[in-house]
């Protein structure tokens, strides 16, 4: 069965009453920035939903504001190791975001050295896509939640060693060429 096929039917059972957790899971290949999202060779195209394709957008969007945020604040600001980090700066934004009710996204570490356990990746979609961004070269991984009758996008973006700078507190990063880390997000569905 195709995957978006599955999807549907999926979504019917769930309306039938089975509401907890995951749709399906989806691999994208190819970069959030521009790219199109391309199907993987045994994985299926991006679910064909219009919610979800908006939903995708906006995060979409958010990941470019975050990514580009926190390299200008990285190269402007940051100079030696004792600065506060454009990491904790994202993750105060991060807070504050949840806090007021838009979303939830988190930077999370792939490598085995990650310094605050906090950003360890942490369920299972987390887990999966470590996996998929570190080891399987993907640079987006995503599922759909249903939690309470309520849908939520949960999508993890990749993160590269984007500037010299970053080896400068990262040592382990040198040379690295696939994702060190990822935001993970999870944004109600929109309607
Ligand atoms: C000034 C030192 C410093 C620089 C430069 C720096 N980081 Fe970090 N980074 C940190 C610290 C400290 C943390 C842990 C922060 C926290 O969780 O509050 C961190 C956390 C991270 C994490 C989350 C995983 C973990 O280890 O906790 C990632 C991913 C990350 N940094 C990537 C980067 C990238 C990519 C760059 C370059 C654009 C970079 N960092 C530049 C200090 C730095």
């Amino acid at each position: 069965m195709r995957p978006q096929a599955v999807a549907r039917g999926r979504e019917e059972e769930m309306t039938k009453g089975m509401k907890r957790k995951i749709v399906m899971a989806v691999a994208m290949v190819g970069g959030l920035a521009g790219v199109t999202l391309a199907a993987s060779a045994e994985n299926a195209a991006p679910i064909k939903d219009p919610e979800i394709e908006r939903t995708r957008q906006h995060i979409k969007m958010l990941d470019d504001v975050f990514k580009t945020a926190v390299v200008l604040i990285d190269e402007t600001y940051v100079k030696h190791p004792s600065d506060p980090s454009a990491a904790s700066a994202a993750k105060a934004l991060f807070a504050a975001m949840k806090k007021n009710g838009w979303y939830d996204v988190r930077l999370i570490g792939l490598t085995d050295k990650v310094g605050d356990p906090d950003d360890e990746p942490k369920d299972a979609f987390e887990k999966t896509a470590a996996k998929r961004l570190r080891g399987g070269g993907e640079q987006a991984y995503e599922e759909i939640l249903e939690k309470d009758g309520k849908r939520y996008l949960r999508m993890a973006t990749g993160i590269p060693v984007v500037s010299e700078n970053c080896v400068m507190c990262h040592a382990h990063f040198k040379g690295d060429k696939g994702n060190i880390g990822a935001l993970s997000y999870t944004m109600p569905v929109v309607k």
